[in-house]
């Protein structure tokens, strides 16, 4: 009985949480005729990968989903800004091809929206799980190279000309991140942390992966800074990258997450050597609550 009426409350004040979000996201209407197609062409991906993981899939393996976001994951998106949106806009800032990392990659449900979105780029994948089950239209026997360990995963899109790699591992794992380093040793020009988001667990992660694997012009982006204690551990990340480049910025803004409307928004951190604050201001994109740090 109890319990009951403790989930009715919570679902309750989900609602209402929700209603918030709805009646903020309406005082930003983004207009830019770019980030407009980028959006149209996302939601048609997601739309024609149906099903990103099944009930009974996700009885087997979770693959980092909460079973709140889980009911959500294959439901349709609005036409609101994702994250996946606003990295296929800002990727194009970058004056070298595309050289992504994605830590934390689940279903791949940002990834399979990069990689219909860019061209001859290396898009690549580290996720502790095994490669998702659906995703096997990205990664699948046609398309894969030969490879001698069998957690990496090394195939090719020839519609688009990516190179695609899943390395299967754990951030916090030395021993593991460090095949990941000796096996792929060009730098990357686009890093998006998303495996875990509490602080120890975080700084591991960018010691063991992040530092000193970015390139001369880069993005390094990050999920939840409204987790406790994360917006501190990002401000210390963001010191110590900045006593290696000379230029470097950091601009947090909040933005809707891998299932859109259906949850409230996500405070995100954009670290680049490009100036992202004044690219939003001058593109006219709006997103609630931007701004730079110093
Ligand atoms: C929030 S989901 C990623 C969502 C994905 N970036 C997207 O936008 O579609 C986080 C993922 O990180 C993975 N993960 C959690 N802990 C990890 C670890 N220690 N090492 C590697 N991956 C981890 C989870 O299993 C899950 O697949």
């Amino acid at each position: 009985m109890i319990k009951d009426i403790e989930y009715k409350y919570r679902k309750l004040i989900n609602i209402f949480v929700l209603f918030f979000y709805k009646i903020l996201r309406t005082f930003y209407k983004n207009n830019n005729s770019e980030l407009k197609l980028i959006i149209l062409k996302n939601r048609k991906t997601l739309s024609e990968a149906h099903s990103l993981l099944s009930e009974n899939q996700y009885a087997e393996n979770n693959y980092g989903i909460p079973g709140n976001v889980f009911l959500s994951i294959n439901k349709p998106i609005d036409s609101f800004p994702t994250y996946s949106d606003i990295f296929i806009f800002i990727s194009r800032y970058l004056n070298k091809p595309i050289n992504y990392l994605e830590i934390g990659v689940s279903v791949l449900k940002n990834y399979i929206q990069m990689n219909e979105s860019l061209q001859n780029s290396n898009l690549t994948c580290f996720d502790i799980n095994p490669i998702a089950p659906n995703s096997l239209f990205i990664f699948n026997e046609n398309n894969k190279r030969e490879n001698s360990n069998e957690n990496i995963f090394t195939g090719y899109n020839n519609e688009n000309e990516n190179v695609l790699s899943y390395y299967k591992g754990n951030v916090l794992d030395r021993e593991e991140t460090g095949v990941f380093r000796n096996a792929h040793n060009s730098k990357f020009n686009f890093i998006f942390s998303d495996a875990l988001h509490e602080h120890d667990a975080v700084i591991t992660e960018y010691k063991n992966i992040i530092k000193g694997n970015l390139d001369e012009e880069f993005i390094l982006y990050f999920d939840d800074l409204d987790f406790p204690g994360l917006e501190n551990t990002i401000n210390l990340i963001y010191s110590d990258i900045k006593k290696e480049y000379k230029d470097v910025f950091c601009t947090t803004f909040y933005i809707n997450g891998w299932v859109g409307q259906h949850e409230k928004l996500h405070k995100n951190a954009l670290i680049s050597t490009i100036d992202f604050y004044e690219v939003m201001k001058k593109e006219k994109i709006k997103l609630p609550f931007i701004r730079r740090w110093i």
